[in-house]
């Protein structure tokens, strides 16, 4: 018989191993609240979001946020609640023009959060380039690559092998009209929307290449954010010269949150190293990536997150982010290349016209379109994010989330990612006689503002186009609903809220209505402003 205190100490111990279940908590949160914020409405106002929501055109974007009472899950994006320590960086914010305190301090954090391969080497040569956000980023970086790659290139034919597996070669037709020649192709795992639209804008082909378990619901199949590795060989060694880039977005926000293993990083960094073609991340959620490979993939359960984050930036040669996801923060994004890497190699002056490009349309370099203030909090942002305390809360409640989804019958793409639930509304509509052109995803995500809680259709609409009077739905197809979870905004009992308002359209979906689109259904990037009104 232990000793009375090292008695209940064990007990306390094997407390903390049960399962979690409904109403009861074996673990405190690893964070307390230092401020709050008392919703401006009232979750009984539902009349009142219904007169909103109509008037509003059912477009969840344009839905006053003050409006809603329970939670906001449009985004896991810029919605973090920064930690005092963020905001205390915020006050000792350096607002200098040029080499404010906060790009030192984020200078010397990069190589730390990432990896040591990127410090800057040379001392004129940058490697690190800010931006106020992602998309800021792609869009420089695109339009610079397709400029300079169009001025090396010799004029090329349309021409598509015919070797080429038909499916491919029939998903690179459908993209190369209106395309500029010669044309170069930016495969992925899957571009996140804005991604897609920088490529295109600048007149290169975006090629999604998810793993075959893509598809599969299966729990069985804990990385599928994964590439599918033959599609990837076949494109770049039928269509080499075209290709300039491979991409790997982790994790795979497109997919439903789904992260990669490092063995599908590994293998696609052999082929970028086989092919002499530099492999990029787009690397939002790079430590919620590394968290599944903590948990998920053999080798890798002692392993410290810090340590496998630098495995994962080991193997590319760039990487774009936004901050306001894994940054911590509400604002930020960047871009790095490595010094010793295949595209610094290629190109050796691309720097320089992302530095004149930064001071165009953001700013000096050493700040980048954001406030010093911004950066600091951003280094403590990058500090935190990759804790094992942090990342187990975080990911952990992602998962009672779906739990809770899933135990009212409410179908979701599983595995459960790390920053989101999707809910699968193929399966969600299914035996209901729905259309695909009745977007009843639009509906459910009206009906759940007027609840009192934003989610975002990502899906039939979002990324279908509209091209000749026809609708054309999304190649693969990708049909769900995002309910993202903001980073240490919401307790338990907010998200199962939201659960049960789910569950009372689950239990009526043959009476959630059709909606017609009332403006903007064939304009590029339309999700963000069309208009909807409900079918009666
Ligand atoms: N890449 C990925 C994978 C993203 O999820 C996002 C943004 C971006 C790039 C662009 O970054 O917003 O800073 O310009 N995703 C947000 C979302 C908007 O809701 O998933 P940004």
């Amino acid at each position: 018989m232990s000793e009375p205190v090292s008695f209940f100490i064990s007990k306390f111990r094997d407390l903390l191993a049960e399962k979690p279940q409904p109403l009861r908590y074996f673990r405190p949160r690893p964070y307390r609240n230092a401020a709050v914020r008392f919703c401006a409405s009232r979750i009984e106002d539902f009349d009142k979001r219904r007169a909103v929501v109509e008037e509003t055109g059912l477009n969840v974007f344009n839905f006053p946020a003050r409006l809603i009472p329970g939670c906001d899950l449009l985004t896991d994006s810029g919605t973090t609640t920064m930690t005092i320590e963020q905001w205390s960086q915020l006050v000792l914010g350096d607002e200098s023009y040029g080499s404010n305190e906060g790009y030192f301090d984020l200078k010397n954090q990069i190589p730390l959060t990432f990896g040591p391969a990127w410090a800057q080497s040379e001392k004129d040569r940058v490697n690190f380039f800010i931006f106020h956000q992602g998309r800021a980023a792609e869009h420089s970086f695109f339009g610079l690559l397709a400029g300079e790659l169009r001025r090396k290139a010799p004029e090329n034919d349309r021409d598509i092998p015919k070797t080429l597996p038909p499916v491919l070669k029939a998903r690179i037709e459908s993209r190369l009209e209106g395309m500029r020649h010669p044309y170069f192709i930016i495969p992925s795992n899957s571009h996140f929307d804005t991604t897609e639209g920088n490529i295109e804008d600048s007149r290169m082909i975006p090629l999604n290449l998810p793993a075959p378990e893509h598809l599969e619901n299966d729990e069985n199949y804990p990385f599928r954010g994964n590439m599918d590795l033959k599609a990837l060989e076949a494109v770049l060694e039928q269509l080499n010269s075209r290709v300039p880039l491979i991409y790997m977005t982790i994790t795979n926000n497109t997919g439903g949150g789904q992260p990669v293993s490092m063995e599908n990083i590994r293998r696609v960094s052999e082929l970028a190293r086989k092919f002499d073609v530099p492999f990029f991340f787009d690397a939002c959620r790079f430590a919620e990536n590394a968290w599944f490979i903590q948990k998920k993939e053999r080798g890798y359960e002692k392993k410290p997150i810090q340590q496998i984050v630098h495995e994962m930036f080991d193997y590319v040669d760039g990487f774009h982010i936004s901050f306001k996801k894994d940054g911590l923060v509400n604002i930020g994004g960047g871009m790095a290349f490595k010094d010793d890497g295949r595209f610094v190699r290629k190109h050796p002056d691309f720097w320089m016209k992302m530095v004149d490009r930064q001071i165009l349309v953001e700013g000096h370099p050493t700040y980048g379109g954001l406030a010093g203030r911004d950066l600091k909090a951003l280094v403590e942002g990058l500090k935190l994010v990759v804790t094992q305390e942090y990342l187990d809360y975080r990911i952990n409640q992602v998962g009672r989330f779906g739990e809770r989804l899933l135990s009212h019958g409410i179908p979701l793409v599983r595995p459960i990612g790390g920053h989101a639930v999707y809910i699968d509304l193929d399966r969600f509509f299914e035996g209901t006689g729905a259309k695909d052109e009745d977007f009843k995803g639009v509906a459910f995500t009206a009906l759940m503002l007027i609840a009192g809680h934003r989610m975002i259709e990502l899906g039939l609409y979002a990324f279908g186009k509209f091209k000749e009077g026809k609708e054309i739905p999304p190649n693969p197809r990708v049909n769900s609903i995002r309910a993202s979870v903001p980073r240490l905004a919401y307790e338990d009992q907010d998200l199962y809220a939201v659960a049960e308002a789910a569950r009372i359209l689950g239990e009526h979906r043959d009476r959630i209505p059709a909606v017609e689109v009332v403006y903007g259904r064939g304009l590029f990037l339309r999700h963000f402003k069309s208009r909807f009104r409900f079918k009666s």
